[in-house]
């Protein structure tokens, strides 16, 4: 996992978010099994349940070019929040030890180093062998 290449991703990313109503800005970057960065911000929405999170559409920009195997995950916020329950499931169905790298924008440090096995024990699966 090349970390500051991650980290720096999801600072941009994290500029394009579109979040009028929240003014919660979210960043997210993610690292292929061959190097590749793709990236995603939250963007919202006038009916609010239509918003999606920056995480998933990093998992989303990459599954779109045939890439679905990560090896790295960076997500930044002002406090450096941890990602809701909806991308972790997400991000489960295709890696389930994923390292996420937690990072507060105001500092740029990285404030949780965890991974999708430890946020999300017991993801819902829906067949054994997918
Ligand atoms: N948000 C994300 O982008 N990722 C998360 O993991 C949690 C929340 C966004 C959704 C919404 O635009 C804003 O943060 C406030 O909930």
């Amino acid at each position: 996992m090349n970390r500051q290449q991650l980290i720096d991703a999801a600072v941009a990313a994290r500029r394009q978010a579109y979040a009028p109503y929240s003014e919660f800005r979210v960043g997210a970057a993610i690292e292929t099994v061959s190097g590749e960065m793709f990236v995603g911000c939250n963007v919202e929405n006038a009916s609010y349940g239509l918003t999606i999170c920056a995480e998933r559409v990093a998992v989303c920009a990459a599954v779109a070019t045939g890439q679905r195997e990560f090896v790295g995950c960076a997500v930044v916020t002002s406090g450096g929040a941890m990602p809701c329950g909806a991308c972790r499931q997400f991000l489960a169905e295709f890696a389930a030890r994923l390292p996420v790298l937690i990072v507060d924008a105001d500092s740029g440090e990285v404030v949780a180093e965890t991974d999708i096995g430890e946020l999300l024990p017991g993801r819902f699966r829906l067949r054994e062998d997918v």
